[in-house]
């Protein structure tokens, strides 16, 4: 009896996975991750042939105990997906992924009431390349948390308590600056942010060169910051992101969009940098409360295709001057605002590839 038992038992697990130390990280669970699935955009150094694993703790009493579950238990060339959730990891400072000792390629840690981290946690985890810390209620961006995650593609902090970016909290180390940065999505939605740091209102004269918190990111291709308490924005906050295609600054409560410097009409920046956000393809500011959109705001932005401002306090006429410079434009929605005419129709032909304007509510 207990010998079919047995049978039954390691013909289930043969059916999931080569992890044949699957009983010892109880109550954590392991699988072998599909090989069949395309792996798309395979990363870079990631072991193709090698083995992927997924493993999941849920419920875990402390960190401690998943350390206690799984340290030891694989081997460097497997590449692991963790993920620890609805567990109470209070201890996670005390220890950090280094004590797990696994290449962790992909880590999720969600729902786990965290709150303040420090970043030495993340040690470890040179070959993680997505990290999610989503909600949890970590109050600001753990710091240093680059510095030990030099492969990190993906950052995902939605639904979190973060209310500020401090000017330094992307730099790679301390002291240095390096620029190597291989973030390319950072989710930041579902926040209390109210400024992004690094750049105070900087007055249109001043021709000022501090850095914005986000500089350092100059892989970043994917901004998301909706659902925020952001009250202004300025595009010098996304200075040097030369790589972004997509903003996503809904649902916010911004009234004041600015450039951060009087626009120069050859859109070269005194200090030979492109424009900022020049590279955009993709801008929500839907559900702000923008009036309006003077001071040529969009000047350079070439690459726009899709610009969503429905929702917000515009009118009562938008002057299509205003939308100046957007030579790529194929969807502008401006509906739910307090617009009764568009002005200037005659300057249309600025954008020659406008497609789709959405205009009424
Ligand atoms: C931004 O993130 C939210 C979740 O926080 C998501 O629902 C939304 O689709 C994202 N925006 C874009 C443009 O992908
Ligand atoms: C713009 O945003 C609104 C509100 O989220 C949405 O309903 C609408 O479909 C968007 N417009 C376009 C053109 O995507």
């Amino acid at each position: 009896m207990s010998g079919l038992l047995y049978t039954l038992l390691s013909f289930a697990a043969s059916t999931s996975l080569h992890c044949a130390v699957r009983r010892e990280i109880s109550p954590c669970t392991c699988r072998q991750e599909d090989f069949s699935a395309p792996i798309s955009n395979p990363p870079l150094g990631s072991p193709l042939h090698g083995e992927r694993i997924e493993v999941e703790c849920e419920k875990m009493e402390s960190f401690n105990q998943v350390a206690e579950a799984l340290r030891g238990r694989f081997t460097p060339e497997q590449s692991i997906t963790l993920r620890v959730s609805h567990s109470y990891l209070k201890d996670i400072s005390r220890h950090g992924f280094k004590d797990l000792k696994m290449s962790i390629t992909r880590l999720e840690l969600n729902y786990d009431k965290l709150g303040v981290l420090n970043g030495e946690i993340f040690a470890g985890l040179g070959r993680t390349q997505y990290l999610s810390l989503a909600d949890n209620e970590v109050p600001s961006i753990p710091r240093p948390i680059l510095s030990h995650l030099s492969l990190l593609r993906t950052l995902d902090l939605s639904r979190n308590r973060i209310s500020r970016i401090e000017a330094d909290d992307f730099k790679l180390h301390e002291d240095d600056f390096i620029e190597a940065e291989m973030l390319e999505d950072l989710q930041l939605g579902h926040n209390a942010l109210t400024s992004l740091g690094g750049v105070t209102s900087v007055t249109p004269e001043e021709t000022t060169t501090s850095n914005s918190a986000l500089y350092p990111l100059k892989s970043l291709k994917c901004l998301n910051l909706t659902h925020n308490n952001l009250r202004e924005f300025s595009f010098t906050s996304i200075r040097g992101l030369r790589e972004l295609k997509m903003l996503d600054l809904s649902n916010n409560k911004i009234q004041r969009l600015t450039r951060g410097r009087a626009p120069t009409e050859n859109l070269v920046e005194v200090d030979g940098d492109e424009m900022a956000g020049a590279g955009i393809q993709d801008m929500h500011l839907q559900h702000n409360e923008l009036r309006s959109l003077e001071g040529s705001l969009f000047l350079g932005m070439r690459q726009l295709q899709r610009l969503n401002l429905s929702h917000n306090a515009l009118g009562p006429t938008v002057g299509l001057r205003d939308l100046k410079g957007l030579d790529g434009l194929r969807k502008l929605d401006l509906s739910y605002n307090e617009l009764t005419t568009l002005e200037d129709t005659s300057e249309v032909t600025i954008h020659p590839c406008l497609r789709t304007l959405i205009f009424f509510s």
